[in-house]
């Protein structure tokens, strides 16, 4: 087929440090199958577990989980890749041990597939930024700021967003004063829910039906982020979602229907294994079966924690709907799951945006972007 020579060069960084690894290649094998060649050249680029950047070959049939046991990784011992600030553009360098570095050319645009922490979280927009590369999702402010459940609260009940009562447990005063992290916990009453603060799929979380379930939830906790979160259950609450996209062109963002969760009786809550394994019975409703009003008011509230965070490109915004209707924000993802099954893409499927047109409407917005102050 031909295709024009102005294509914009698309690099698709996936894999990372983080305990999210195996869900970002997962992403990768579908973003890397939508984008449509004959718009953009596409080069996919691993960041293996020990950090390693890697040429990864980006055949789907590599990055599909098969199995409990079989999740995809990064390919460490392919051909090493830099991508650096050359000229005031960034550009791709091959370093392979046995050969000589090769100038792979510019990048238009980065697709950051990354969750969790070293992805999400601001660390690879900085790098872009360094870079001099455009790339799409939040900046390096917003996606610190959603990456962190506390400092996420903090500036969401700033601006008068809904979040539920929480405490948060340092290193230091779990270690000084166990006691008085104790006493704040009983405070919320029970159960409560336990949370590394810049964790993601449900990795590390816990729920605690009582106060003699608590050290061991911390520990938990402790084990993936030296600060933890721990949050009022939202009982008998409903998990409702909802897509937001940056609006081109300076229009306001959009949000898409609004879509709900739900797990059955064998997991407590929406769990790692209710996320992600293929066998497990998690029901994804899309649009969810909600009074307008309340759908409505999760729209409202979506667009609003996108902008209460300066989010831009895309989030997913979740929310638990309370059994008096009251609606508040459990968190925000500036980089949600990305599959075609994963909620985000489907709650945009249903709002008339299919998988290809919404990766080539990030990419759009992204490439539209001045690099520099946003
Ligand atoms: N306060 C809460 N009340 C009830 N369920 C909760 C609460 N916090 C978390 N959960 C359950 O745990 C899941 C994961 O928590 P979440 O804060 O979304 O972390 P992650 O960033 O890992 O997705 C939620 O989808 C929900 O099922
Ligand atoms: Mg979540």
């Amino acid at each position: 087929m031909e295709t024009s020579p102005h294509r914009p060069r698309v690099a698709v960084v996936f894999g990372g440090r983080s305990s999210e690894h195996a869900i970002s290649c997962v992403t990768a094998g579908s973003v890397l199958q939508a984008i449509d060649p004959d718009r953009y050249d596409v080069v996919p680029i691993g960041i293996a577990s020990d950090g390693r950047w890697v040429l990864e070959s980006g055949d789907p049939d590599r990055l599909a989980i098969k199995g409990r046991d079989q999740l995809p990784q990064v390919d460490a011992s392919r051909a090493g890749v830099v991508l650096a600030n050359q000229d005031g553009a960034g550009r791709l360098v091959a370093h392979d041990a046995s050969s000589v570095p090769e100038a792979l050319g510019q990048v238009d645009v980065v697709f950051p597939l990354l969750h969790g922490p070293w992805g999400e979280d601001g660390t690879i927009q900085g790098l872009l930024e360094m870079a001099g590369v455009r790339y799409v999702g939040a900046g390096v402010l917003s996606s610190a700021v959603g990456m962190d459940k506390h400092y996420m609260k903090i500036v969401l009940q700033a601006q008068g967003l809904p979040v539920l009562p929480y405490t948060v447990i340092t290193a230091r005063q779990w270690e000084s004063d166990p006691a008085a992290c104790r006493e704040a916990v009983d405070a919320l009453g029970y159960p409560v829910f336990v949370k590394p603060c810049r964790g993601g799929s449900s990795i590390g979380i816990s729920k605690v039906h009582d106060a003699s379930e608590l050290d061991e939830a911390v520990a938990e906790a402790r084990a993936h982020d030296p600060k933890v979160l721990v949050e009022a259950a939202a009982v008998g609450g409903r998990e409702i979602e909802c897509g937001v996209v940056e609006g081109l062109d300076g229009a306001a963002p959009e949000a898409s229907v609004v879509a709900e969760i739900t797990i059955d009786g064998t997991h407590e809550f929406y769990d790692f294994a209710a996320k992600y394994l293929p066998e497990e019975q998690t029901r994804l409703t899309v649009p969810a079966e909600l009074p307008d009003r309340i759908a409505e008011r999760v729209q409202e509230l979506s667009v609003q924690a996108f902008e209460a965070l300066s989010c831009e490109g895309l989030a997913r915004v979740d929310f638990f709907v309370l059994p008096d209707e009251r609606v508040v924000i459990n968190e925000i993802n500036t980089m949600p799951g990305f599959t075609p099954s994963s909620m985000f893409p489907r709650m945009w499927a249903a709002s008339g945006v299919d998988y290809p047109a919404l990766v080539d409407r990030l990419l759009r917005l992204a490439l539209r972007r001045d690099t520099g102050l946003r």
